[in-house]
C-alpha cells in the first residue's frame, strides 16, 4: 500500500463517521477488554490488601512449621480472618500467668496521662505521662523477685498497655495489646504479675498504639539486680529518648550530673528507647561491656576510644573505673548536648570526642558454651526483610516484606515447647531495623557466614543493617503467642511484624474492634 492510498483512506474516514466506528469497533473491544485486563489485576490486589476492621492475631499470616511438626490449631490461610476453633488440650493466653496470688516483692502503680510535661532540663513537650512524668519511674527488682504493677488509665483516650522489653515474662504478662490483653482503656486498671528471672538492663514501654505512645513519652527503666550485688559499684540507668528534636538522657537535653568517686567503678545502663540506633561511648577511660541485652557478657575486655552500637529497644552496660585524680568522666549516647558526666558537682565537663570505630560484639568477650545443641534444631525458620510495591490495607505504596509476603499475609512460626530453634534474618529491603522478638532471647550464631567467636552474644534486639544476614538460635521455653517485630515502632506499624506460636496456644483477644486494640 503506497503512502497516498494510506492518506486517502483516512480522509474517507473523516467523511464518513458511521463507517469508521463500524471499522474500529474490534479495537474498541480490545482496547477496553486490555483497559479491563490492566485494572482488573490491581483492583483485586487492593481489594486482596483489605484488613478488616476487627480480626484474631492468630489467623494473621500463614504458618510456617519450619520443618517441625505441623499443628492444626495454626492452619490460619490467607483470606481467612477468624482464629481456627480451639482443640481439645489447647491452653489459653489467659492461663500462661505465674504466681497471680500472694504478696510481691516489688509493687509500683503506673498512672498514665495524656498532658504536657516538662524535662529535667526546662524544655515543655505535650505526650504522655506515668505518674506525672516521662521517663516514668524507675523499677528495681533483685532477680527471682516477683514484681506487680497496677497500670491505671487515668486519661489516654486510646487507651495503654504496658510491655516489659527484654524481661521474658509468662505470655499473659506481656503487655500486646489485641494479642496478650486487651488495651486498658480510660477509667481502667490492669494488674502485671511476673518473677524477674535475669539480673540485667530493661525497660517498659506501651505496647497499645506503640509508635505514638512511646514516642511522646509512655516507657520507662526497669532495672534487676543481681542477688549479689558487687559492692561499692554505683549504677546508673541511662535512657536515650527524642521527644520530637529534643534527644534526652533521663528526661535532659543537657548534662545530668553523677556524683561518682574518684577510684569507684559505675555501671552505666545504656538503654535506647528511640526509632533508630545509636552509639554509646566513655570519653577518655577505658570501659569494658558488661552486658548487652540482660545477659553479661563474658570476660569483657577493656576498650577504649570506641563506640558500641545501641540498636533500637536493644541495652549495653557500660563499666568504667573512676581516675584517682578526681577528674570527671563524660558518658556520651549519640552525641550532641545531651550526656552523663560522673564525678564531683565542680569537676569540669570534658569534651565530647566521638569515634567511628565500634566495638563488633561478634568477636567481643570470650567464649563459653551456649548450653544449646544448635546443630541440631528442631525448628529451623527464614525471617527474610524486604521491600517492593504492593497493596496493604488498600494503600499502595514500597511496603516491607517478611519472606516476600506483605503484612498481613505474614509468617506464623510455630513451634512446641523445648525445640531448639534456628533462625536466619537477612535484610535486602535498603534500610536498617531492629529486630525484637518477644519472650524469648537468641544467641547470635555468625553474622554474613562470619561465625561468632567471642562471648556468647544473647540479645533480644538485634541491629539488622540492609545486605546483612544473621544466624540465630534460641531455646522455645516460654508458651504463648510472641510477636517479632522490627523496633522502628513506625515501620512496625507499616506491618513489620511476624508471630511466634506454640502449638496448642490461643488468644482470645483481638485486634480492633470494640476493644480497639492497636498493637502497633
Ligand atoms: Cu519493645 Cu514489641 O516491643
Ligand atoms: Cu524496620
Amino acid at each position: 500500500m503506497s503512502p497516498t492510498s494510506l492518506r486517502s483512506e483516512t480522509e474517507a474516514d473523516t467523511a464518513l463517521p458511521p463507517v469508521r466506528r463500524w471499522r474500529l469497533r474490534p479495537r474498541f473491544l480490545i482496547a477496553v477488554l486490555a483497559a479491563v485486563a490492566l485494572l482488573a489485576a490491581p483492583a483485586w490486589l487492593w481489594m486482596d490488601s483489605l484488613v478488616p476492621s476487627t480480626y484474631s492475631a492468630m489467623a494473621m499470616g500463614y504458618p510456617d512449621f519450619g520443618g517441625g511438626r505441623a499443628d492444626a490449631a495454626h492452619g490460619g490461610q490467607h483470606g481467612q480472618w477468624e482464629a481456627p476453633p480451639p482443640q481439645p488440650g489447647d491452653v489459653s493466653i489467659t492461663e500462661l500467668t505465674e504466681q497471680r496470688t500472694g504478696p510481691p516483692e516489688v509493687a509500683v502503680t503506673l498512672t498514665a496521662r495524656q498532658e504536657g510535661f516538662t524535662l529535667e532540663s526546662g524544655e515543655t513537650v505535650d505526650g504522655y505521662t506515668l505518674n506525672n512524668q516521662s521517663p516514668g519511674p524507675e523499677i528495681r527488682a533483685r532477680q527471682g523477685d516477683l514484681v506487680e504493677v497496677t497500670l491505671v488509665n487515668d486519661s489516654v483516650p486510646d487507651g495503654v498497655a504496658l510491655h516489659w522489653h527484654g524481661v521474658d515474662v509468662p505470655n499473659a504478662e506481656d503487655g500486646v495489646a489485641g494479642v496478650t490483653q486487651d488495651a486498658v482503656l480510660e477509667g481502667e486498671q490492669h494488674v502485671y504479675r511476673f518473677v524477674v528471672p535475669d539480673a540485667g538492663t530493661y525497660w517498659y514501654h506501651s505496647h497499645q498504639m506503640s509508635h505514638e505512645q512511646v514516642l511522646n513519652g509512655l516507657f520507662g527503666p526497669l532495672v534487676v539486680e543481681p542477688v549479689d550485688v558487687s559492692e561499692g559499684v554505683i549504677d546508673i540507668a541511662a535512657l536515650e529518648h527524642s521527644y520530637g528534636g529534643l534527644r534526652t538522657i533521663n528526661g535532659s537535653t543537657g548534662i545530668t550530673r553523677r556524683d561518682v568517686p574518684p577510684g569507684t567503678t559505675a555501671r552505666v545502663r545504656v538503654t535506647n528507647t528511640d526509632n533508630g540506633p545509636t552509639r554509646a561511648w566513655v570519653n577518655d577511660v577505658p570501659f569494658t561491656v558488661a552486658a548487652v541485652d540482660g545477659h553479661d557478657v563474658n570476660a569483657p575486655t577493656p576498650v577504649q576510644g570506641k563506640a558500641v552500637l545501641v540498636t533500637a529497644g536493644a541495652r549495653v552496660d557500660l563499666e568504667l573505673t573512676m581516675p584517682a585524680d578526681g577528674s570527671a568522666v563524660r558518658v556520651d549516647v549519640g552525641g550532641g548536648r545531651a550526656a552523663l558526666v560522673l564525678g564531683s558537682a565542680n569537676a569540669d565537663i570534658p569534651a565530647s570526642t566521638e569515634t567511628d570505630e565500634l566495638v563488633d560484639l561478634l568477636s567481643y568477650g570470650s567464649p563459653t558454651p551456649l548450653g544449646i545443641a544448635v546443630d541440631d534444631p528442631q525448628r529451623r525458620f527464614e525471617y527474610r526483610i524486604g521491600r517492593r510495591p504492593a497493596f496493604v490495607d488498600g494503600v499502595p505504596g514500597l511496603h516491607w516484606t517478611v519472606n516476600g509476603h506483605t503484612f498481613p499475609d505474614v509468617p506464623m512460626y510455630v513451634v512446641d515447647e523445648g525445640d531448639v530453634v534456628r533462625m536466619t534474618i537477612s535484610n535486602s529491603s535498603g534500610e536498617s531495623h531492629p529486630m525484637h522478638l518477644h519472650g524469648h532471647h537468641a544467641v547470635v550464631l555468625s553474622r554474613n557466614g562470619v561465625d561468632a567467636s567471642g562471648s556468647p552474644w544473647w540479645v533480644d534486639s538485634l541491629d539488622v543493617d540492609n545486605g546483612d544476614t544473621y544466624d540465630i538460635a534460641f531455646v522455645a521455653n516460654n508458651p504463648g503467642v510472641w510477636i517479632d517485630h522490627c523496633h522502628n515502632l513506625p515501620h512496625a506499624e507499616q506491618g513489620m511484624i511476624a508471630h511466634l506460636a506454640y502449638s496448642g496456644v490461643t488468644s482470645p483477644f483481638l485486634v480492633g474492634g470494640e476493644s480497639r486494640n492497636a498493637p502497633e
